[in-house]
């Protein structure tokens, strides 16, 4: 389970490990791994909290190596990952000056390697340990509601919906060893993420309240009503290829 230090991440392990799974969640931030594990103990959960890093291929190397060669894997839940807002380009805000301002490329890559590159080099160990033992598991992957496009959204949602798309190829590509590979699109949570940036940028708040308009249910999303269907796509045997919208009825998309 990646990411799994807070947010939706940390509420999967949660239920994972209350349903009887003895979870590992992997991230970075030492502080919030010993958080982890403090409150593993406290509520007497079977859950481990290990640091990796997705973005490095020696990092999720060795946490496989560490993990998975003397007991099988039979899930992996890739949830690591960070929306970033950035326009195209835009104009500059002095109406004197000439050069439209663009997307950054180190922007670009940076989220596509956390949100696209860390599910492939995590879902490829995890598919390869399944593999090695003979084990019929379950890759979950964690994509989001804005993977069909989204105003000011180029990086995040080019790799989500890459994140879509690996899961059908996966699904085709593993099923004949009994590897069932799904994903899970939350529309926007009422967690940490969006608090913090709430809190950091005001009009980013403004924002997202005229967006909630538009969603059917008219609220977010509980990081608890997600989780509960990143458990169903582990658990559910029957269900492969499949990407399971969560995001009570939209909106489709940011729009500006
Ligand atoms: N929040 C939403 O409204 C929303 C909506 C749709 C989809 N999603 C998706 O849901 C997932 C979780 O979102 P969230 O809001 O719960 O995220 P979050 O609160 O920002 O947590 C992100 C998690 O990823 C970990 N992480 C970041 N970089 C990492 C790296 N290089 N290696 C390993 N772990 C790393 C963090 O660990 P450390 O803190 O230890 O670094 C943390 O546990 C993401 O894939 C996101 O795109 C979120």
């Amino acid at each position: 389970m990646t990411g799994g230090t807070r947010g939706l991440g940390l509420a999967v392990g949660r239920m994972l490990a209350e349903r009887g799974w003895r979870t590992t969640v992997l991230g970075l931030d030492p502080g919030r791994l010993e958080k982890v594990r403090a409150m593993a103990e406290a509520e007497g959960l079977d859950l481990r909290a290990v640091r990796a890093d997705v973005t490095s291929e020696e990092s999720v190397r060795e946490v496989f190596a560490e993990l998975t060669t003397d007991q099988p894997l039979h899930l992996c839940v890739n949830n690591a990952g960070r929306n970033l807002s950035r326009l195209l380009l835009r104009k500059p805000r002095d109406e004197g000056a000439a050069e439209l301002l663009t997307h950054p490329l180190d922007d670009w890559e940076k989220t596509l390697r956390l949100c696209l590159t860390g599910v492939f080099l995590v879902g490829r160990e995890a598919a390869a340990s399944m593999v090695r033992h003979q084990v019929a598991g379950a890759i979950v992957n964690v994509s989001s509601g804005l993977a069909a496009g989204a105003y000011g959204q180029s990086a995040y949602t080019a790799a989500k919906a890459g994140v879509e798309a690996l899961t059908r190829t996966w699904s085709y590509e593993l099923g004949p060893y009994g590897i069932r590979v799904a994903a899970v699109a939350p529309g926007v949570m009422d967690g940490e993420a969006l608090r913090e940036k709430s809190t950091a940028f005001p009009r980013h708040a403004h924002y997202m309240d005229g967006l909630k308009r538009f969603v059917p249910l008219g609220r977010w999303g509980a990081e608890e009503e997600i989780a509960d269907a990143v458990c169903f796509a582990a658990e559910n045997p029957y269900v492969t290829g499949s990407v399971i919208r969560v995001d009570g009825g939209g909106p489709p998309g940011w729009v500006p």
